[in-house]
């Protein structure tokens, strides 16, 4: 045991750790010493942001994608998913239902859907930026050329979601079609970056074949990057992938990488994700008491969102936007914590 608590120690005070003792610390956690990190990170995340929580709206925009990723619910091959797409006036109005639910940052997901092409999204972007000046522009639309960031970036996106998944290339591959790489998604990443854009990244914890070794390389990698926001939540089957029959990603293991990723990089913003939600009842309030201080509420239309369906059981598909947003709020006062309703820059710019 104290052997694991002077990695934690260390990690704490100098913020990294070398591969061999991630692979350590992650392979011997155990529930007392789950208990000492949390309380770690705890103290580390009130130094730097207090209780606050900060809220970013999720505009789920289409499902269309060409992509054809193992784990995900809408993968191209997913004959079963009934695909939309959001035209730009309905985007718009749900940033609008948004805002007057004091939200001010708004994150665009979709898949990789061709029919919204770089010219359509500048031309969205400008609109949103034109009607919510005070608001930041946070995109997760998967991998462009860095000439389209560039576009994305100078009509008005200010930050980027886009999880490098795994480290590892042999583990990419197991996970994604030949047509993509760890390599390329990393570069994306490193593109983002130069171009301005706040950054996040991340990935699903539990992902098939994942061990400690390559969550070791995952960590190292974040430190590296050095990314705004880390994005991680269990991986959850989905019915219809070819990983349908793979186990779920654990509550526990992802509440302990949450706690190593707020003392590996302090300042960070670290969502409490819906997929932590959908494994526990109170998991998005367990991530807050690891260290997370991030919540998304969903803005997409209620009729679509059965349809954004990444894996099994997703909550919240049922809501309404205010619902969902005054849940969070409820779930984050039950636990000490409080939303704000500022843009939630990084402190880690
Ligand atoms: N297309 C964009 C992209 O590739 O970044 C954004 C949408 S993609 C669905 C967003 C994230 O959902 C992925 O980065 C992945 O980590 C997560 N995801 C997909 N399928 C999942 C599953 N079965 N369980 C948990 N998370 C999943
Ligand atoms: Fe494209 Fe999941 S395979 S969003």
């Amino acid at each position: 045991m104290d052997r694991y608590i002077t990695l934690i120690d260390k990690l704490k005070q100098e913020h990294t750790l070398s591969s061999k003792e991630w692979t350590t610390l992650i392979g011997g956690r155990t529930k007392e010493l789950s208990d000492y990190l949390f309380a770690q990170a705890r103290e580390i995340r009130e130094l730097h942001y207090g209780k606050d929580i900060y809220v970013r709206g999720l505009i789920e925009f289409s499902n269309y994608c060409k992509n054809d990723c193992l784990y995900c619910g809408i993968r191209r091959s997913n004959r079963n998913t009934r695909r939309y797409r959001l035209d730009e006036d309905t985007i718009l109005s749900c940033c609008q239902e948004g805002y007057e639910l004091g939200l001010r940052t708004f994150v665009l997901q979709s898949g990789e859907d061709i029919s919204y092409t770089e010219d359509r999204l500048v031309n969205l972007i400008r609109k949103i930026r034109g009607s919510f000046p005070d608001c930041a522009i946070t995109l997760s639309i998967g991998e462009w050329e860095k000439t389209s960031y560039q576009a994305f970036f100078d009509a008005g996106a200010n930050r980027y979601l886009l999880r490098h998944e795994t480290y590892n290339d042999n583990h990419y591959a197991m996970l994604h079609p030949a047509a993509l790489s760890a390599k390329k998604r990393r570069q994306s990443l490193w593109d983002l970056k130069e171009i301005g854009y706040q950054v996040g990244t991340g990935f699903m914890v539990g992902s098939p074949f994942q061990t400690p070794e390559l969550l070791s390389e995952d960590m190292l990698f974040l430190k590296e990057l050095n990314p705004q926001m880390v994005g991680i939540g269990p991986f959850i089957p989905h019915h219809d992938t070819p990983f349908k029959d793979e186990a779920c990603g654990t509550l526990e293991l992802t509440l302990f990488l949450l706690s190593c990723i707020r003392l590996m990089l302090p300042k960070v913003l670290l969502p409490s994700t819906t997929a932590l939600g959908t494994i526990h009842p109170k998991g998005r309030e367990l991530g807050i008491l690891s260290g997370a201080n991030v919540v998304m509420p969903n803005l997409s239309p209620t009729e679509v969102r059965k349809d954004y369906l990444l894996y099994d059981n997703k909550i919240c598909t049922g809501d309404e936007s205010a619902q969902c947003r005054n849940c969070l709020e409820k779930r984050m006062e039950s636990i000490g914590y409080h939303i704000v309703t500022a843009r939630g820059d990084s402190l880690n710019i």
